[in-house]
C-alpha cells in the first residue's frame, strides 16, 4: 500500500541481496523509518521489540532471520538455533511457528553450502505468496462488504475493527482490512471505527495510518466505545485478524477483541474474522485453555509514548506510581462467538467443518482420508 503516495511493503530485500529492510513500526506514526537486518539477533530483536509485528509479518520476518542466520553459518547446530531463537520472539502467532517449520523443512534436505542461497528464496517466496493471501482474503471479504452495503446504500457501511490487521502487519494488504481497501478503491463507501487498542495502540498509531495514507475514512475510538457504538446501531460489521485460530474455530487476537465480540452478540452486530490457512493451529482444538498468551513488559502499561504540541516524541508515566500493572497481550473470542471466517479460499462457518472444507489438506482427520481415497 502506500506511503506518501509511493508503494511500499513492509519487508523486502535490500540491493546487496543479504540485507532484510524493515518499516520499523516503532516510529509510526509521527516518524517513518526503515531499518536493516543483517543478523539473526536483529531479526530476532525486531520480532521481540515489535518493530515488526502482526501475526503473517512475524512469520515472514523469522523466515528472513533463518536466511540471515544461514548467511552467518549454515551448520545444522545453526539451523537449530536460529530455529529455537526466533521461535521464542512472540509466543501467541502462530505463523511464526508456521514459518519456521517450513524453513527448517527445506533446510533439513539441503547441503550446507546450498543453505543460505535456498533460505533466501525460500522467504521471498513466503512474502509472495503472503501478499496473494491478503489479496485473495480481500477479494472474498469483499463479497461480504458488498453485501452489507446493499442494505444501507444511503450511506457508507460502519466497520469496527480492532488492533492493527492491516497491511503492516503482513506484507501487503494486510487481512481485515484488505475487504476495506478493496471497497475502498472500488468506490463503496466505507466507514471505519478504529479501536485505540491500549497498551500498545496499534489502532491509534498503525491502523488510523495507514486507513489515513489510503485516504479511506475511519475515526479513532477509546476501546471501551464499540459497545456502546453497537448499541446505537452505529456498527454494521466488525471485522478483526488474528493470531491463531484453533482447529474448533476459537480465535486468539489482540487483547479487547473479546469483549468486542461479546457486544457484537449482543447486539446482533456480524463479527467477522480475516485470516490465512498458515494462521489455523490444527494441534489444538479449545483455544481458551490451550492458546499461550503472551504477558509483555509492565511499562506497556503504566506509560504511554506520544507527540508534544511543539512535535516532541516523549514517554510519560499514566498510572499512579507504585501501583502494579498486567499486560496480557492477547485474549480468545470462543468460536460460538464469531460469525464466520474471511480467508484465501473463500468464508467459512467458524467450525471445524467450515475450516475442513476449506482446507482439507491441512487438517489431519480429512488429510489421510483424502489420500485413501487418492490410492
Ligand atoms: O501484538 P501485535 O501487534 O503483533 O498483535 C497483532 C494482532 O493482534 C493482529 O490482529 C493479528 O496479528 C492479525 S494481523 C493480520
Amino acid at each position: 500500500m502506500r506511503v506518501d503516495g509511493t508503494r511500499r511493503r513492509t519487508i523486502w530485500l535490500e540491493g546487496d541481496g543479504r540485507t532484510v529492510g524493515i518499516i520499523d513500526q516503532t516510529s509510526l506514526p509521527f516518524g517513518f523509518r526503515t531499518a536493516r537486518l543483517t543478523r539473526l539477533d536483529e531479526a530476532e530483536e525486531a520480532i521481540r521489540a515489535m518493530r515488526v509485528r502482526g501475526a503473517p509479518l512475524i512469520g515472514v520476518t523469522a523466515a528472513y532471520g533463518m536466511a540471515l542466520a544461514m548467511a552467518e553459518s549454515a551448520s545444522d547446530w545453526s539451523v537449530d538455533l536460529a530455529y529455537g531463537r526466533l521461535l521464542a520472539a512472540r509466543p501467541t502467532a502462530v505463523n511464526l511457528r508456521w514459518a519456521l517449520d517450513r524453513m527448517r523443512e527445506v533446510l533439513d534436505i539441503t547441503p550446507p553450502g546450498e543453505r543460505m542461497a535456498r533460505a533466501y528464496a525460500e522467504a521471498a517466496s513466503m512474502a509472495e505468496e503472503d501478499v496473494a493471501t491478503c489479496e485473495a482474503i480481500g477479494r472474498h471479504g469483499l463479497r461480504l462488504v458488498k453485501d452489507m452495503q446493499a442494505l444501507h446504500p444511503d450511506r457508507p457501511l460502519n466497520i469496527l475493527t480492532h488492533c492493527n490487521a492491516g497491511w503492516l502487519a503482513t506484507v501487503d494488504w494486510g487481512t481485515a482490512t484488505a475487504p476495506i481497501y478493496q471497497a475502498h478503491q472500488q468506490g463503496i463507501p466505507v466507514h471505519v471505527w478504529v479501536d485505540e487498542t491500549r497498551p500498545r495502540n496499534q489502532g491509534a498509531f498503525l491502523t488510523a495510518w495507514e486507513l489515513g495514507q489510503e485516504g479511506v475514512p475511519h475515526t479513532v475510538i477509546p476501546d471501551n466505545t464499540g459497545g456502546h457504538l453497537m448499541q446505537r446501531g452505529m456498527v454494521d460489521l466488525c471485522i478483526v485478524g488474528t493470531d491463531r485460530v484453533t482447529a474448533e474455530g476459537d480465535v486468539a487476537n489482540k487483547i479487547g477483541t473479546y469483549l468486542k465480540a461479546l457486544a457484537a452478540k449482543d447486539t446482533g452486530v456480524p463479527f467477522w474474522v480475516a485470516l490465512p490457512g498458515s494462521t489455523i493451529d490444527w494441534t489444538l482444538e479449545d483455544g481458551v485453555r490451550d492458546i499461550p498468551i503472551e504477558q509483555r513488559g509492565g511499562e506497556e502499561v503504566s506509560d504511554l509514548t506520544g507527540q508534544t504540541r511543539d512535535g516532541r516524541v516523549e514517554t510519560v508515566r499514566v498510572v499512579s506510581p507504585g501501583s502494579p500493572v498486567a499486560n496480557y497481550a492477547f485474549d480468545v473470542t470462543p468460536a460460538r462467538l464469531v460469525s464466520g471466517f474471511i480467508t484465501e479460499r473463500g468464508l467459512c462457518e467458524a467450525t471445524r467443518d467450515g475450516l475442513s472444507g476449506l482446507f482439507p489438506d491441512q487438517d489431519d482427520r480429512t488429510r489421510p482420508r483424502n489420500a485413501a481415497n487418492d490410492a
